[in-house]
């Protein structure tokens, strides 16, 4: 049985990263990568330590170009035993992918503005939960886990501020409709740490912090103060990206997400444990920024 997504209560110093450099990383990237560098990195990652690995999306290649290939990243990567690996599945078609390539988890990932809503997955808030009912009964009765993301929880590159109603709204119907794990998302990384911990103090009163995950772009250098900010709440689930590569085709003007680099050295100097190997996270770096340099010539 692979892991939950997010680590039990009774382990208080234990915090689980998500890396998503094969997904949120590489999706940004204009050059296509080979599809083997693409289950090289989710091999190397597996082989760093990290038990969770979101590794690609079934998504409409027309949408996302570089994610074209994931049903042949699925089969490429080798599986290491007690790995949890994720992909994104915006739709009934995307969640059959997942499912032929046997996804040890899904994403489903609304938001909590209408605007982006409508750019990134082409439907309202509404009809977009609508969509996602079915895929999470269906994941949930197959016994894959499920995570909801809530895109633009900290503000919007079109509708700017997002009041904490707006993410709870959409936690809320998350929630009932079966979903496991929260993920709340600084898509564009305007996020503060007091509008941090007000945002996650208003999600931590609907659901557990157990079941909450904080995914943060660090695109005014405030990623790592607003992780803190949710470590203090009691969040003990992150995503991260090796070398702080990533961001959304349809968020302008955000740039990567955090990078592993910098959160696995808050997690060491807070005392939090991870049970990744740093060094081999920096050859990782090295090597993607290598791999992503050549395939831009
Ligand atoms: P649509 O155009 O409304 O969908 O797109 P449609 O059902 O009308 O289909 C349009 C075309 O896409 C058809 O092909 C479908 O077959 C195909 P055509 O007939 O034109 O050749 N199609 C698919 N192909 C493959 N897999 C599928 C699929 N579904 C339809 N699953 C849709 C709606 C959601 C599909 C589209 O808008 C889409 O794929 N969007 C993806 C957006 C995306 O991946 N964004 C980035 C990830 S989210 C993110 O980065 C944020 C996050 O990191 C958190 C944060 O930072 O906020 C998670
Ligand atoms: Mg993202």
């Amino acid at each position: 049985m692979p892991p939950a997504h997010s680590k039990p209560a009774s382990a208080p110093n234990l915090v689980t990263l998500v890396e998503v450099s094969p997904r949120d990383g590489l999706q940004n990237e204009k050059a296509l990568l080979p599809t083997a560098v693409k289950v090289a990195l989710v091999d190397k990652l597996s082989a760093a330590g990290f038990t969770h690995i979101e590794v690609t999306s079934f998504v409409s290649p027309k949408a996302v170009p570089q994610m074209a290939d994931a049903a042949e990243v699925m089969a490429g990567i080798t599986r290491r035993p007690g790995v949890h690996y994720s992909v994104l599945t915006p739709n009934e078609r995307g969640y059959a992918g997942a499912l032929a390539a046997k996804a040890d988890g899904i994403v489903v990932f609304g938001a909590a503005s209408e605007t982006f809503s409508q750019r990134n997955i082409n439907c309202s808030i509404a009809e977009s939960l609508e969509r996602f009912r079915p895929v999470v009964a269906a994941a949930r009765a197959a016994g894959i886990s499920v995570r909801g993301t809530v895109s633009c929880a900290l503000g919007c590159p079109y509708e700017g501020a997002v009041p904490p109603e707006a993410v709870v709204r959409v936690v809320r119907e998350f929630a009932a409709m079966g979903v496991e794990e929260f993920s709340i998302a600084d898509t564009i990384g305007v996020g503060t740490p007091e509008g941090t911990r007000a945002l996650f103090r208003a999600a931590l009163a609907e659901v557990p912090a157990t079941r909450v995950n904080g995914h943060f772009h660090d695109t005014y250098g405030r990623a790592i103060a607003n992780i803190g900010a949710c470590l203090d709440l009691g969040v003990r689930s992150f995503d991260a990206s090796v070398a702080g590569i990533g961001g959304c085709p349809f968020a302008p003007g955000a740039t990567g997400n955090v990078a592993t680099e910098s959160v696995l050295a808050l997690l060491g100097e807070r005392g939090f444990e991870t049970g990744i190997d740093a060094e081999a996270v920096r050859g990782i770096g090295t090597w993607l920024r290598a791999r992503l340099a050549e395939a831009a010539q």
